[in-house]
């Protein structure tokens, strides 16, 4: 078995939003003293350029202030033309070549573990220099920050690739075996704890779910309208962000039926909608499930209470009127608004039946990168 060491220094690929806010956390990390990031290009005029990048962000504020509290001036620093982050030095690989994971010479810099964040390298089937895989030419493990996607429809995931979620499945990985871990979607990251809370305590009692994640902005969206390309299938994803609702797609009912398969088993059925709005992060699911039987709020609060008992840090129980700035800055996968829940019972052919209406919070950038956290001390042993 292959054993990472929580000391060696850390890839990320990407230093887009998530890949920007995994370098903050990381820099918080006592054991590390150094991180590596790749952007496979230069950026800016020079390393100031990449230090005022780190040190400020639009939706989190300065990283001293958001990370240590008010009273941290020197944070981001630069000293002998490096650049430090809370005093972790941050080897920054722009040659284009590196644009292509498998040219990248993690191992030289005593790299184990690499993120990808660049949502461009999802197909962990694809031997190419340029793709997912690429990166354990010099790495020992890769996490991606996505769900897998195989272009060729049909083939199977790979034996050492796995998709895993905190609180549902961690116990699928397999130290020996998994090289490629996906982190899946902050949609599933959202969804998938209460629904494994419902799975395990309702079983075949639980009928049905729908979910619709009411989602913010992301990068992948168009400031103002644009033209759709040649071939566009889906043309509402070119429309302005900023002044619409957005109906779009999720993969989040297929990879929740993958990390939780006794939905399958036990013939469950599921669905699942996206919503895009014009909010900086910041997003919630509201799930709607059906069981047969009759139950309470109180009954289906106690669900949650002792789930979030159990994963204290993948779970949050609120009893406060949340709104989603509220959310911001927010570790948790998933908080339970308990004030929202509301439910309905039928009668029909003289059994009783139950609809009930919960709501999670994410901060599908923040409490992304909490989750990614999670996987990674799994994977350094640390958990
Ligand atoms: N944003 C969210 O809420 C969220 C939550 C969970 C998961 N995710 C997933 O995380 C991934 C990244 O999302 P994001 O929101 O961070 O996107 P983003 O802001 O667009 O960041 C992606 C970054 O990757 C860089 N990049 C692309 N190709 C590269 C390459 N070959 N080598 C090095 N850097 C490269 C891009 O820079 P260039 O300009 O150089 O191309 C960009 O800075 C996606 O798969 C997304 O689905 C996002």
């Amino acid at each position: 078995m292959s054993t990472i060491s929580s000391a060696s220094p850390v890839g990320i690929n990407g230093i887009g939003r998530i890949g920007k806010l995994v370098t903050w956390v990381m820099s918080t990390k006592e054991d590390l003293k150094e991180i590596v990031i790749s952007t496979g290009r230069k950026t800016g005029k020079s390393l100031d350029d990449l230090a005022t990048y780190l040190s400020y962000d639009s939706t989190y504020g300065p990283y001293a202030r958001f990370l240590f509290g008010f009273r941290k001036e020197k944070a981001v620093e630069i000293k002998n033309d490096e650049l430090y982050l809370n005093g972790k030095r941050l080897i920054w690989l722009n040659d284009p070549k590196y644009r292509a994971p498998g040219a990248i010479p993690w191992s030289k810099y005593g790299v184990e573990v690499v993120f990808d964040t660049t949502g461009k390298m999802n197909d962990p089937t694809s031997n190419e220099e340029n793709s997912l895989r690429g990166h354990l030419n010099n790495a020992k493990k890769v996490i991606l920050t996505a769900p897998f996607k195989i272009k060729n429809k049909g083939t199977m995931v790979p034996e050492d690739s796995v998709t895993v979620v905190g609180g549902v499945n961690f116990d699928r990985y397999d130290p020996s075996v998994h090289k490629i871990i996906s982190n899946a979607s902050c949609t599933t990251n959202c969804c998938a704890p209460p629904i494994k809370a419902l799975v395990e305590h309702f079983g075949d009692r639980f009928i049905s779910y729908a979910l619709t994640t009411v989602h913010a902005a992301t990068n992948s969206q168009k400031v103002l309208d644009v033209l759709p390309k040649d071939g566009e299938k889906d043309c509402r994803k070119t429309r302005s962000i900023m002044n619409n609702i957005i109906p779009s797609t999720t993969g989040a009912a297929n990879a929740v039926i993958e990390v939780i398969p006794e939905i399958r088993s036990l013939g469950i059925g599921s669905q699942a909608s996206s919503l895009r709005v014009p909010t900086n992060t910041a997003s919630i699911v509201i799930l709607d499930i059906s069981l047969m039987g009759e139950y309470d709020n109180s009954y289906i609060h106690s669900i949650f209470r002792k789930y979030s008992e159990r994963n204290p840090e993948i779970m949050k129980f609120s009893e406060k009127q949340l709104v989603s700035s509220d959310i911001i800055g927010s570790t948790y996968s998933t908080v339970y608004d308990a004030l929202f829940t509301h439910r309905r019972t039928t009668k029909r052919d003289d059994k009783l039946y139950t609809m009930v209406d919960l709501n999670f919070w994410y901060d599908n950038e923040f409490g992304y990168v909490g989750s990614l956290e999670r996987l990674y001390n799994m994977v350094i042993g640390k958990h």
